[in-house]
């Protein structure tokens, strides 16, 4: 589906997405803009435990191919 560590890709836009998806790696963190942060879903808690094992987290974290 469209993600958007998806659509990085095909605007080759550099982020890695090593598990494809599947939520075993944090290879897709991104920093969501402020102004679109607060209209995502909220993470599940799978993405939870792998965002915690990313370098560098911020409260804007989130795992690119988790969002829709
Ligand atoms: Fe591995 Fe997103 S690509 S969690």
């Amino acid at each position: 589906g469209d993600n958007v560590m998806y659509l990085a890709h095909r605007y080759d836009i550099e982020l890695e997405g090593a598990c494809e998806a599947s939520l075993a790696c944090s290879t897709c963190h991104v920093y969501v803009h402020e102004n679109y942060f607060d209209k995502l879903t909220d993470p599940e808690e799978e993405e939870e435990d792998m965002l915690d094992m990313a370098p560098f987290l911020k409260p804007n974290s989130r795992l690119g191919c988790q969002i829709i």
